[in-house]
């Protein structure tokens, strides 16, 4: 459910017109919608109301700071996998003990930030990395709460390149080897055993695997704490899937809270949710113009003004987005099969390939929708293209949370060495 929605003959996000956007911003763009943001926040809160839950959204998903203030308000806390994450949500106002810091490479700086903030949980994913974090802790003087992200060889079944839970993939401590690292975390100084976490991928639809994964992390804990270690958190990860082309049904949230319900059963603990996706995907889009038709032998291309570095998932996932255009065209509109590309020099700078849609002249603005995830999160300069801005809309006002940087601004880091100047 999202708030994109035709009004008037032309594509509106919630009351405002994207093309009134695109006209004061330019395009490329992103819009968020507010109204979504919060409603996936409270859907999520609502399915697991009543159980002792702790939703740490995932920052990496979309950490635009008027994005996170805005789910800091409607009471998320954040899963973070940097440094700058973990300041990006404490900068939007969430709260240090109700964010959990994943990701296999912390660096002891890192740790060393985390533990002065005092963050509510570190999810540690190899001896090495609770070895360090053993010794960061005792020299600050204190106690770093740890989960061990566990590797429970299990297929998520979305796509290879975020799919993170079989043996092999570089992710969580491998499933033999945890009893003995929890025994290792009771051992050393500085570390104490809260949890065990567990994230097998991402845009997952199928809730088989996930329970699978739950099975096996729950049956962990409760061995551990029969085996003295005190267990009272488990950290389920983030990976719910969202609808991105019409047809596309994943298991909706309270279908996946009633599976992980089942699967906790009476152990007491608290739960934690790592969802980025599912809670920032469908409450964005990209906006672009239509700059030339471009007829081949074989195909006709539709050249955009949005590039790979502006939205990178087609070009690393072979992602769909649905593009609609921003003047509603009318139901027996004739359609054309587009090829989709931007102007970036590279041959995967496809946006969609042989999609019908009605016929769009050079100039007209299309949105590519569910986009707010993983979206402008992972764009880019490439081909010194400025860093595509970003506006949230709520009601009928909207405000640009990043503007377009300038020729200097993207360049303001670069000096010349003395020898060229
Ligand atoms: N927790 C951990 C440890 C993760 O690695 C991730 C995502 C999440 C939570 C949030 O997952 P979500 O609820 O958003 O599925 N760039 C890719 C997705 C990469 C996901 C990386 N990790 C894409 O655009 O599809």
């Amino acid at each position: 459910m999202h708030h994109f929605d035709y009004k008037n003959g032309r594509l509106h996000c919630e009351d405002v017109s994207l093309d009134a956007i695109a006209d004061k911003v330019g395009t490329p763009v992103y819009v968020y919608s507010t109204a979504t943001l919060t409603r996936h926040a409270r859907v999520i809160a609502d399915v697991f109301a009543g159980m002792d839950c702790l939703i740490a959204y995932s920052v990496k998903a979309n950490g635009n700071l008027a994005v996170l203030s805005t789910l800091a308000r409607a009471g998320c806390g954040a899963d973070v996998v940097s440094a700058g994450e973990m300041q990006r949500a404490m900068t939007a106002g969430v709260s240090a003990d109700r964010i959990v810091f994943s990701g296999v490479g912390k660096t002891r700086d890192e740790m060393r930030a985390a533990l002065e903030a005092g963050i509510h949980q570190f999810n540690v994913e190899s001896a090495g990395e609770l070895r360090a974090l053993s010794s960061v802790a005792t020299s600050m003087d204190k106690t770093a709460p740890v989960a061990l992200r566990v590797n429970p060889d299990v297929a998520a079944g979305g796509h290879p390149n975020i799919s993170t839970g079989k043996s092999g993939d570089k992710f969580g401590v491998p499933w033999d080897d945890a009893p003995a690292l929890y025994d290792e975390v009771a051992r050393l100084p500085g570390v104490e055993a809260v949890g065990v976490d567990v994230h097998i991928g991402s845009q997952i639809g199928e809730l088989g695997p996930m329970r699978a994964a739950f099975e096996k992390t729950v049956g962990l804990a409760r061995r551990l704490r029969e085996a003295g270690h005190a267990i009272s958190r488990i950290d389920v990860g983030g990976g719910l899937g969202i609808p991105y082309a019409e047809g596309d049904a994943p298991a909706p949230p309270a279908d996946y809270a009633a599976m992980i319900r089942d699967v906790i059963g009476d152990l007491d603990v608290q739960v934690i949710l790592e969802p980025g996706r599912v809670i920032a995907g469908n409450a964005g889009v990209m906006v672009t113009e239509a700059l030339y038709v471009k007829p081949s032998p074989d195909r006709t291309f539709l050249i955009v003004d949005a590039g790979m570095n502006d939205l990178m998932r087609p070009a690393l996932y072979n992602a769909h987005h649905d593009i609609l255009p921003l003047a509603e065209p009318a139901a027996d509109a004739p359609t054309v099969a587009y090829d989709l590309v931007g102007p970036i020099c590279e041959s995967t700078d496809k946006f969609a390939a042989q999609r019908e849609m009605p016929a769009i002249e050079p100039g007209a603005r299309v949105a590519f929708m569910s986009s707010g995830a993983y979206g402008a999160a992972l764009s880019s300069q490439y081909n010194a293209r400025p860093l595509v801005p970003e506006v949230l809309v709520d009601g009928d006002r909207f405000a640009i949370v990043r503007r377009r940087p300038s020729f200097e601004e993207m360049t303001a880091l670069e000096r010349l060495p003395d020898w060229l100047t």
